[in-house]
C-alpha cells in the first residue's frame, strides 16, 4: 500500500502510542499507564481541543476533551480506551508485544500493524482523533466532538462509572460513538447492534487441610479437583443447555425470521475452523455457529489450577481445587442475578465433604443498539460510502459493560462503529490491524459526523 506523507506521519505518531505497554490489570505498568493517557492528551492538544484534561481517578486516569465549534449544532461524545490486555504467553509472539511492526497477512494484503493494542483499542480509538485534525483542517465540522478516553476498559471500568454518575451534565451528548468493535470484512462493512453482558466467577473447593499422601487416604477421602470438575460438569447438560435454574428465564428468543436474518450473515464455517486450527465445532444444540457466539448466552471455565503442577510427577490428594468461569449474557439477562444463581446452584451441588467458595468478580448488562435513530442511519450512510457496499446488521460476541451504563445513566444511546476483523488476536499473541482498515476507520468517522449533522441539524 503506497502511503502519502501524511498517512505516513499518523503510523509513526500511533507508533509512538504503540510502544507504550499500558497494562492496565498489572500495577507493575502503573506509569506506563498514565504515560500513555499524557500522550494522549498531548495529542487532543495539537489537533486543537479546546479543552483537554487529565481526570485523576482512585485507579487510572481518563483523558476527557471538547471541541466546540457551536452550540447551536449536536454534540458527538467518542469513547475509547487506551488500556490493553496482557501480552502474556509473549513467547508465542512472533514480534516484541510492544514494538510495532507492519506485516502482510492473507487478509491484510496492504499490511496490518503488530502490537498490543493496535486493533484493541489504541488503533481504533486514535481514528478518532485523527478524523477530526482532518475536519479541523478542512473546517467543515457541523458538531461539537466530546472525547472521553478510559485506562480501565480491560478490567471492568468501575472508576468510569463513578465518573458517568458524577458528571452527566459534563458529558452531555446526542450520541456516543465508539470504535472497539468489528466488521465483518474488509469486502463487508458491518455495524455492530448487539453486545453480550458477562458475569465473571471464581470457585473454591477445599477438602482436607492439607495435601496428603494419595496412597495412603486415596479412595477413601474427598478430592477438591474431582469434585470440582465434577461440580462443572453439571452445569451444562449433553446438549450444551447451561442447567442453572432459571438461567435462561430472560433470555430474548428470536421468531424464525429474525433467526433466519442473523443467519444471513456471511460466514464460512470451514475457514473458521482452519483459522483456529479445530476439526469440529461446538457448542448449544439446535442454533447456529453464527448464533451461539452472538445472540446465545455461553458458560465457559477460563482457568483451572490445584494439586501439583510441577515436573515429574506427585503423588498427592491435593486440599484445594480453584477455577475461574464466566457467562456471556444476552438481553435481557441481569448479570447480578445470574452471578447470584449461578453461587446459589453451585453451593447446592457440592457434596457434604467439601467447603465451597463463590466469589463474583466483575459483569456487565448486554446491550442492543437500535436501528432507527439517526446515528444509526448516519454509520450507515458513511460505511455505504466509504466501502461502496452496504453495512449488514451484526450482533457480537464480545461485551463492552460501560455501554450500557452510558445508556442508564446518560440516557444516551451508543453507535458500534468498529473496524476491526474477528481474526485480528485481540487479546491473544500477534494482535495486528489493517492499514486499509485504519484509514478507512478514519474516513468513515469523517463521514459519520457529515451525515449526522445534516441528519439532526
Ligand atoms: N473491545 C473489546 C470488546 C469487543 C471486541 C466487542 C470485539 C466486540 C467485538 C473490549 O476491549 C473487551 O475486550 N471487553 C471484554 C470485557 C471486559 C469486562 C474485560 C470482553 O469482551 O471480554
Ligand atoms: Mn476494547
Ligand atoms: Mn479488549
Amino acid at each position: 500500500m503506497k502511503l502519502s506523507n501524511e498517512q505516513k506521519r499518523y503510523i509513526e505518531e500511533l507508533f509512538e502510542l504503540l510502544k507504550i505497554p499500558s497494562i492496565s490489570a498489572d500495577s507493575k505498568f502503573q506509569k506506563d499507564v498514565n504515560d500513555a493517557a499524557n500522550w494522549i492528551k498531548d495529542s487532543l492538544k495539537k489537533i486543537g481541543c479546546d479543552k483537554v484534561e487529565i481526570i485523576k481517578t482512585k485507579g487510572h486516569p481518563i483523558v476527557y476533551a471538547e471541541k466546540i465549534i457551536n452550540t447551536k449544532f449536536p454534540t458527538v461524545l467518542v469513547y475509547g480506551h487506551y488500556d490493553v490486555q496482557p501480552p502474556d504467553p509473549i513467547n508465542l509472539w512472533d514480534n516484541p508485544p510492544f514494538d510495532p511492526i507492519i506485516k502482510q497477512t492473507k487478509l491484510h494484503p496492504e499490511g496490518a500493524i503488530f502490537c498490543r493494542g493496535a486493533c484493541d483499542d489504541k488503533g481504533q480509538m486514535f481514528m478518532h482523533i485523527k478524523a477530526l485534525e482532518k475536519m479541523n483542517q478542512k473546517n467543515n465540522l457541523k458538531c461539537n466532538v466530546k472525547f472521553m478516553i478510559e485506562g480501565e476498559e480491560e478490567i471492568g471500568s468501575e472508576n468510569l462509572e463513578k465518573f458517568v454518575k458524577e458528571n452527566k451534565a459534563k458529558l452531555k451528548s446526542d450520541i456516543i460513538l465508539i470504535s472497539d468493535t468489528g466488521i465483518i470484512s474488509n469486502n463487508q462493512p458491518s455495524i455492530t447492534t448487539s453486545l453480550r453482558g458477562l458475569s465473571y466467577m471464581e470457585v473454591s473447593i477445599k477438602g482436607p487441610n492439607k495435601d496428603l499422601h494419595s496412597g495412603l487416604y486415596g479412595g477413601a477421602v474427598p478430592n477438591p479437583i474431582n469434585i470440582l470438575c465434577e461440580m462443572i460438569s453439571r452445569l451444562k447438560d449433553e446438549d450444551n443447555k447451561i442447567i442453572i435454574p432459571g438461567f435462561y428465564d430472560d433470555v430474548i428468543e428470536y421468531d424464525e425470521d429474525a433467526r433466519n436474518e442473523i443467519n444471513k450473515e456471511p460466514f464460512n464455517l470451514k475457514e473458521f475452523k482452519n483459522s483456529i486450527n479445530i476439526s469440529d465445532i461446538h457448542g448449544e444444540k439446535d442454533y447456529s455457529t453464527i448464533e451461539r457466539k452472538s445472540i446465545r448466552p455461553t458458560l465457559d471455565v477460563n482457568g483451572i489450577w490445584g494439586g501439583y503442577m510441577g515436573e515429574g510427577s506427585k503423588t498427592v490428594i491435593p486440599s484445594e481445587a480453584h477455577a475461574k468461569i464466566s457467562m456471556r449474557l444476552v438481553p435481557n439477562q441481569d448479570w447480578k442475578k445470574i452471578s447470584k444463581i449461578f453461587k446459589d446452584y453451585f453451593i447446592s451441588i457440592a457434596p457434604k465433604s467439601v467447603s465451597v467458595k463463590v466469589k463474583t468478580h466483575h459483569g456487565g448488562y448486554p446491550y442492543l443498539t437500535p436501528s432507527d435513530n439517526p446515528g444509526y442511519k448516519a454509520a450507515y450512510m458513511a460505511y455505504n460510502e466509504t466501502f461502496g457496499i452496504k453495512p449488514l446488521r451484526s450482533n457480537s460476541g464480545g461485551s463492552i459493560p460501560i455501554v450500557p451504563m452510558f445508556e442508564k445513566e446518560l440516557k444516551t444511546k451508543s453507535i458500534l462503529m468498529g473496524f476491526g476483523l474477528d481474526t485480528d488476536d485481540i487479546h491473544s499473541p500477534n494482535e495486528h490491524f489493517g492499514l486499509f482498515n485504519f484509514f478507512k476507520g478514519i474516513e468513515t468517522i469523517e463521514k459519520f459526523y457529515k451525515y449526522y449533522s445534516e441528519i439532526v441539524n
